[in-house]
């Protein structure tokens, strides 16, 4: 019997993409014992901006919600994003940091590490692989993600070569990561064909969005080309920007006899649960109707349409809404010359903003932004295409090469830890505290000094009471 497997993505994925990540774990705690009866594939619980939410928004120490998860899910994989050697965010760590990344957030009680890079420069992604080789148990998944995009460089040969590539280097399984959900299904038919009659038994798992309104057929056409397993979120925190529904892809699946594993009763159980906990969040206008809304302009346009909404605000700002046709046909030059990198963040904004310059300015790059010349340098990786010669000249110099970002990597002093502790003295009381530091030094700070308060409070307060 065919088989697919489900991600459950209300925890992460569904949350950071409806609500901006603003869920806390009181709102979710008590279902988690539920969930774990449901026979997902793995909840996606953690990572992705979670873990800076927590710290910045939320009073949460991210480290203590993961145990808390696991503790109440003992029998489901817990899954997190990484962004590979930016971890969280988009700085790029030394090579001890990211293993201690990975050492801890298996230690906390993750089981699946998806991990990827913005311009798929897998260069990005070994150290993280190596590390969740390291300390992981014998559950312990390690899945090379792929940031899907579209451009002429973009074909399936080229992300099947992809995939047997990160087949070759030890990953377990392989994960196509559509963010800004723009795959079509007949792109989903010839990609997940292509890469499954190349990599054979390894898993293929697809994860897309539902903002432009495809992700239904895409999923449909995955499942028929033999994908293994989708990302879905339940019901009410689906669609929009966010994934498509569990049971409603449970139910087209079973009509087909198609294995899930999914228990019909505990999904319909989970969500109604969180329907009161989306209708809070609608009342009190966090989640906005625009994110629950299909956009179609992102398969007209060719850009995310998050991308689309911050260039308008800028010709806003700008008084430069007359400049708006220029700008959308300098957004695929500019790709173009940067040798068509994946349009996600922080890349989306680099190439959005640098439009938008040489519009207005009147003469390409004759502003050019400190990101988009660290991007030639070469400090976010290696673009996928070759760039523009003349550009990189002229940001370069004549003969100039980029740098390879991967050289300084190869001290392991230690050096950020020691920083990270000098600066947080008696606050830090883990190795999870010096990391949150490391990562979001003022977030954290701020949470340790915080959570310091609150524990001397408590202690006065006992005092008192004997
Ligand atoms: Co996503």
């Amino acid at each position: 019997m065919r088989k697919v497997q489900f991600t459950e993505t209300v925890l992460r994925d569904a949350n950071q993409s409806l609500m901006a990540t603003r869920l806390p774990y009181s709102d979710y705690g008590d279902i988690l014992p539920v969930m774990d009866q449901a026979g997902y594939y793995s909840v996606e619980c953690w990572g992705g901006a979670t873990f800076d939410s927590c710290l910045r928004y939320l009073n949460e120490d991210p480290w203590e919600r993961l145990r808390n998860i696991r503790k109440n899910m003992p029998n489901t994989r817990l899954q997190m994003l990484l962004r590979g050697q930016n971890l969280l965010g988009y700085k790029h760590y030394h090579d001890d940091v990211v293993e201690k990344f990975v050492e801890l957030s298996i230690r906390n009680g993750i089981d699946i590490i998806r991990i990827f890079d913005a311009l798929n420069d897998f260069r990005n992604l070994g150290t993280a692989l190596d590390a969740t080789k390291k300390y992981g148990t014998e559950r312990t998944i390690a899945s090379g993600c792929i940031s899907y995009t579209q451009s002429p460089v973009h074909t399936v040969d080229k992300y099947v070569e992809m995939c047997k590539e990160l087949v070759r280097m030890g990953f377990d399984t392989l994960c196509l990561k559509d963010m800004a959900g723009t795959m079509s299904p007949f792109e989903a038919e010839h990609l997940i064909k292509g890469i499954k009659d190349a990599v054979g038994d390894v898993p293929v798992i697809l994860h897309t969005h539902c903002t432009t309104g495809m992700a239904y057929m895409t999923l449909t056409k995955a499942i028929e080309s033999g994908v293994d397993v989708i990302d879905t979120a339940t019901s009410c925190f689906s669609n929009g920007t966010s994934q498509a529904a569990t049971e409603t892809m449970f139910y087209a699946c079973q009509q087909y006899g198609i294995e899930t594993g999914l228990n019909e009763k505990i999904i319909n159980q989970v969500n109604d649960f969180f329907k009161p906990v989306k209708q809070k969040y609608i009342d009190t206008g966090l989640i906005n109707p625009k994110s629950m809304a299909t956009d179609s302009q992102a398969l007209v346009y060719k850009v995310p349409g998050g991308m689309l909404s911050n260039m308008i605000a800028n010709l806003k700002d700008m008084n430069a809404m007359d400049r708006f046709d220029e700008a959308l046909v300098e957004i695929p030059a500019v790709r173009k010359d940067l040798g068509y990198p994946p349009l996600v963040t922080p890349l989306s904004q680099m190439v959005g903003n640098q439009a938008v310059t040489n519009v207005l300015v009147g003469e390409r790059y004759k502003n050019i932004s400190n990101e988009v010349k660290n991007y030639f340098r070469g400090e976010y990786g290696i673009a996928p295409a070759p760039v523009d010669r003349a550009l990189e000249e002229k940001i370069l110099g004549a003969g100039g090469k980029p740098v390879d970002c991967r050289i300084e990597d190869s001290r392991r002093t230690g050096e950020d830890f020691i920083k990270a502790r000098e600066a947080l003295g008696e606050l830090a009381e883990s190795e999870e505290d010096v990391m949150s530091y490391i990562c979001f030094p003022a977030q954290a700070e701020k949470f340790l000094q915080n959570r310091k308060a609150e524990r001397e409070k408590k202690a006065a307060y006992t005092i008192v009471e004997m």
